[in-house]
């Protein structure tokens, strides 16, 4: 039995912010049981609901030292769906409204948190064969380990992989300040090691120590490369590109599954579709305010509302697009200027545009299931996963082509009736207001058409089958070697 720990900072059902907890939370459950005992670690935020940590059961406690500071680590566990999860627990790093809040609180808070992993598994018990880390939050844990770990015969051979599921966040701060935070020695702050650009950064540090680094989709394993999607890492990347790995992202077809979704008002599959999806569009409208009105051509987008998912081209383009027999509904947070831009056009078109400035995964669920299109023109993304959300409930993806939007949608071809939605290239609005109207026009004036790039999408399998399969592949090669 190969034994796994992913640490991460969140994990469904305990604590979401964006998808990297639909990763966390569904990936640990679909390897071979026969062969892998997965695990997962998270920190126990305050901000967790009652119900989940009135379920976590205490382990044990003991004081670790934090360079010169003492600190309380406690650790929980609770068992969800046959996986175990342990929370580390410490009330003065993890209180607060939101797992993350200004950055130089995260850099002590995370530091904490990957070393607190790294010493609590000879407490508990648990010895993995690789500790699989996610994102900047646990870049320390492959830093540490080399640092401070690896004298003992317990750590001497664990491996480690560094996932990196978006590299615009790299966990920066200055050196000094780092430096006192970790009690890491001088020398790891320099530029092969945890040192960029006159600063300490995490993930630069998890990217140089880890065994193998992977990313979540092949075409961001190349972009990252470069230096228009590298952010300043991209010669790290280059660097250690042999160690690289693409895998895309797949969803959890339980939780997402329109046959079975209690969240929506009408289920259905691939072959009841053409009936049964606009019963769930009526019922949208309705609950919105929007104009009743099954015909009409409704385009969905759930979202963190950043300059990531590109929002300044919709902002471009959202009068003109207005302008078209269409109707949008918006769910997301985020960036104040985003969010007062769709309270702006809610009110300016009424009935035609629905924003939603909160977050809630009954609406989000609503919204795939109720919408003929999705709207993602990302400026950059590393996978996306409400795109395989959106082909699961047979909602058409319209994306730009880029990172895992790339890898996951293709492009209708009306010449020889193939693809599975609707996409363009170069970041520009007029390419994407050209596709939304090519869109419609297939939507309005060839419904058959549209139909079967419906059926062509429901078809596709994003569930993580595949993509858990190559990371027993990669987890095999590193214990072989
Ligand atoms: P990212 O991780 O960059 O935010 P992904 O597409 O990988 O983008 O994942 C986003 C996840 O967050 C999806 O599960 C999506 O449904 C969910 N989500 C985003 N905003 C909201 C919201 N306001 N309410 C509910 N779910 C949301
Ligand atoms: C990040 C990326 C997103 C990806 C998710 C899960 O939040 O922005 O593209 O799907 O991580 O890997």
């Amino acid at each position: 039995m190969k034994k796994i720990l992913f640490a991460a900072s969140e994990g469904v059902p305990f604590i979401k912010t964006g998808g990297l907890a639909d990763v966390v939370g569904s990936l640990p459950r679909c390897f071979d049981k026969e062969k892998y005992d997965v695990r997962v670690i998270l920190p126990k935020y305050m901000c967790m609901r009652q119900e989940w940590k009135d379920k976590m059961k205490y382990l044990t406690h003991f004081y670790m030292d934090l360079s010169w500071r003492s600190q309380y680590v406690g650790i929980l566990q609770m068992e969800y769906e046959s996986v175990q999860f342990y929370f580390i627990d410490n009330e003065y790093y993890f209180a607060g409204p939101k797992p993350y809040g200004n950055i130089y609180q995260d850099v002590e808070k995370f530091a904490f948190f990957s070393k607190a992993v790294l010493s609590a598994l000879p407490v508990i018990g648990f010895r993995p064969d690789i500790i699989h880390c996610h994102d900047w939050q646990t870049g320390l844990i492959p830093v540490y380990l080399n640092a401070q770990f690896r004298e003992n015969a317990f750590f001497q051979d664990i491996k480690t992989v560094m996932s990196i599921h978006n590299l615009k966040f790299q966990g920066v701060w200055d050196v000094k300040t780092v430096q006192d935070i970790t009690g890491l020695d001088k020398s790891y702050f320099a530029p092969d090691k945890l040192e960029a650009y006159g600063d300490a950064n995490y993930l630069k540090g998890g990217i140089v120590y880890a065994d193998q680094i992977t990313t979540v989709s092949n075409t961001y394993a190349q972009e990252i490369q470069t230096p228009f999607y590298g952010e300043r890492l991209d010669g790290l990347m280059r660097a250690r590109s042999n160690c690289l790995t693409g895998i895309v992202n797949g969803i959890d077809y339980d939780e997402y599954n329109p046959a079975t979704d209690s969240f929506i008002e009408r289920n259905y599959d691939p072959e009841t579709f053409r009936k049964e999806k606009v019963k769930n569009k009526r019922a949208l409208q309705k609950e919105l305010g929007l104009e009743q009105d099954d015909r009409k051509f409704l385009i969905g987008i759930v979202s963190r509302l950043t300059d990531q998912k590109g929002f300044d081209l919709i902002a471009y383009m959202m009068d003109e697009m207005c302008q078209q027999d269409l109707q949008f509904v918006i769910l997301g947070t985020g960036e104040e200027r985003y969010e007062n831009m769709f309270r702006h056009y809610a009110w300016k078109y009424q009935g035609k545009v629905a924003s939603n400035i909160y977050y809630s995964e009954a609406m989000s669920h609503k919204i795939y299931a109720s919408c003929d299109a999705f709207l993602m023109p990302s400026l950059f993304e590393p996978c996306g996963l409400s795109q395989l959300m959106s082909l699961r409930y047979g909602t058409v993806p319209i994306v730009r082509e880029t990172g895992g939007l790339k890898d996951t949608v293709e492009p209708y071809n009306e010449y020889n009736s193939t693809g599975t939605g609707f996409s363009f290239a170069n970041y520009n609005a007029h390419e994407m207001l050209y596709t939304i109207k090519y869109a419609l026009d297939v939507f309005y004036n060839r419904k058959r058409d549209w139909n079967r790039i419906v059926d062509r999408a429901m078809q596709q399998d994003y569930s993580w089958n595949t993509s858990a399969r190559k990371y027993e592949t990669l987890y095999e090669r590193m214990l072989s070697e």
